[in-house]
């Protein structure tokens, strides 16, 4: 979603907030600006278009000032304009906000600061009434403190905020949306939704509480809940990992985290055991389970059910974070809800954790951010240790979370998988040596319209996954089927312009998997067998390593990500940025 920012410094903020914003992207990139305070002035330069573009042609660099804030924009409210773009000043001009979420009553706020105070909105996002709020309350009291509990106390919504006032204060406000500290050396105050937009020079942070706001001036900082309490924390050190993330000698994000899989997969849960062994128990000891996550980590509550059922007999239930809302009147009380997300800010899972809470479910979590909201909401989490995720789709942190599962089913199982993870990360890298094969496939369907996944059991939510990716980011329409279910329906789509993905390891589907060839291939459409076993009829065959047939599910993922990749590249997408996405959705 939406990134925002607030930097103040002993010297020019500007260089610094416009490399931070390139860095955070990630979470939305239809448009950027920045503010900064210069003299009793704010300026405001800002545009549409991704950071490196806007930046070449207004130069958001070049303003001079010590204390400054900045945006990046996934559109909720408003469309994709220079108007629409934030930073936005209040109608006088002396506070200027970026925001992320959204402000559920902004319409009767706006109507009332029209009728009763003459604003003049410029834009039509549901942001510009926090700064005019500011204001009005500011103009009141001549307290900034005041202003902001005043404002708080009218926002419907989840949302964070930084505000910029010319009297020199940078505010930052939470209020279920990330907002943290960044802590530097000389002077450096950063407020960021994000930790990859530190510079490499803050390492020291301060994850803020819901419900409380942050007021830098002076290179002081002053942490009060909204009731204007003082409020405590504490500063955490973040990993190196997550200082100063680059492509190195990639050209995409996306390309970089496919090829980590081979290490990242070896630090899945790793140095936390206890907290696996706690997961475990938890699990083990729980009538009813239920897990639940969205896109990617759904896939992995879908894996979860088969894993854990086969191997432990443990019965549960997925549940798509969305719609536990929907569900919560079914959900048994007193059960355990096992929360799955790599930024562990999704809103839908921190809203299905509420709905959860409110029936006394044990929360239990897997996530990659370990200071995350969902981490925090729970009694035992788990990292997946895979370092910053910066491409859109999720790639590596799938395969991690996968890993988890399957350490929580050996538990369940009393090691009856005895796992080695060196194996699945040699068949990584014995996959990912040479993917010539792949890239000529991309090449050669690149002008395809359709293409169906499928999978049968454990492999139904990979072939899902799968068609996650493709159409994510090469945005060729994808589908996910059960292997069985193409004689229900699917097989009206199939001729000989369809290309179908068939998942077939040799275990106790691949006979039916190959019955479902034949079926497909009397269409005329064509088959790409992803398998450790040749099949004539296969059109192409991408070779996957022979490995303990309960493990297939672990590596198969890795060619069909690598198909979504080098197709989005044929297609001349970028993979790191697809439209009318971001990362982290951390609104409903
Ligand atoms: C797919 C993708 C999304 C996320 C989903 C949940 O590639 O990236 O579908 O999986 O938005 O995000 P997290 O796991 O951060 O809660």
């Amino acid at each position: 979603m939406c990134s925002i920012l607030g930097l103040s410094s002993d010297s020019d903020v500007a260089p610094t907030l416009v490399a931070s914003l390139k860095r955070m992207e990630y979470r939305g990139y239809d448009s950027v600006g920045v503010a900064i305070k210069n003299g009793s002035n704010i300026l405001v330069k800002k545009g549409v278009g991704k950071v490196n573009d806007v930046n070449a042609s207004i130069h958001m660099d070049k303003v001079n000032g010590n204390v400054g804030i900045g945006h990046t924009r996934w559109a909720t409210h408003g469309g994709v304009t220079v108007e629409n773009a934030h930073p936005h000043l209040c109608n006088s001009g002396p506070v200027g906000v970026v925001h992320n979420g959204i402000i559920e009553n902004y319409a009767e706020l706006r109507e009332d600061l029209e009728k009763n105070h003459n604003i003049v909105f410029k834009s039509t996002t549901d942001t510009e009434v926090i700064p005019n709020l500011l204001q009005i309350y500011f103009e009141k009291s001549h307290d900034v403190k005041r202003a902001i509990m005043d404002t708080v106390g009218k926002l419907k919504g989840h949302y964070a905020f930084v505000a910029l006032f010319n009297t020199g204060e940078l505010v930052g406000v939470r209020n279920h949306e990330p907002l943290i500290i960044g802590i530097g050396a000389t002077n450096n105050l950063l407020l960021t939704s994000d930790i990859i937009g530190l510079p490499e020079n803050i390492s020291s942070v301060i994850y803020v509480d819901n419900n409380q706001f942050v007021i830098v001036k002076d290179h002081e900082y002053d942490i009060y809940d909204f009731e204007g309490n003082v409020a405590q924390f504490t500063i955490k050190t973040i990993p190196k990992s997550y200082q100063n993330v680059t492509k190195g000698s990639f050209r995409y994000y996306t390309e970089k985290e496919i090829f980590e899989q081979p290490n990242t997969i070896l630090m899945a849960g790793e140095g936390d055991n206890n907290c696996l062994e706690k997961i475990t128990q938890s699990i083990r000891d729980s009538d009813y389970v239920y897990v639940t996550g969205s896109g990617t980590s759904y896939n992995i509550a879908v894996i979860a059910k088969y894993l854990f059922s086969r191997f432990a007999g443990k019965k549960v239930e997925h549940v798509m974070a969305s719609e536990m809302k929907y569900s919560s009147r079914y959900l048994v009380s007193d059960s355990t809800l096992f929360g799955i997300s790599q930024s562990g800010e999704s809103a839908d899972i921190l809203e299905s954790v509420s709905i959860g809470k409110k029936k006394n479910a044990k929360i239990l979590s897997m996530v990659n951010s370990k200071n995350s909201s969902l981490a925090r909401e729970s009694i035992h989490s788990i990292g997946l240790n895979c370092g910053p995720e910066v491409g859109v789709a999720a790639t590596k942190s799938f395969t991690s979370q996968m890993a988890i599962l399957y350490k929580i089913a050996d538990k369940l199982c009393e090691n009856c998988l005895a796992i080695n993870f060196h194996t699945i990360s040699n068949a990584y890298t014995k996959m990912l040596s040479n993917t010539s094969h792949i890239q000529e496939l991309a090449k050669s369907i690149k002008n395809i319209q359709n293409l169906f996944v499928i999978g049968r059991g454990i492999h139904y939510p990979i072939a899902k996954e799968g068609a996650l990716k493709i159409k994510e980011i090469t945005y060729v329409h994808a589908e996910g089927i059960a292997g069985g279910e193409l004689k229900h329906g699917p097989l009206a789509l199939m001729d000989s312009s369809t290309y179908v993905i068939v998942i077939n390891p040799d275990d106790d589907a691949y006979v039916d998997n190959i019955s479902s060839v034949h079926e497909i291939k009397s269409r005329e459409a064509k088959i790409i067998g992803i398998s450790n076993k040749p099949d004539p009829s296969y059109d192409f065959w991408i070779k996957i390593p022979t490995i303990r047939e309960e493990l297939y599910p672990l590596i198969e993922i890795i060619p069909l990500q690598l198909i979504s990749y080098y197709l989005a590249v044929e297609r001349g997408i970028d993979p790191d940025y697809p439209k009318n996405l971001a990362k982290s959705v951390t609104v409903k």
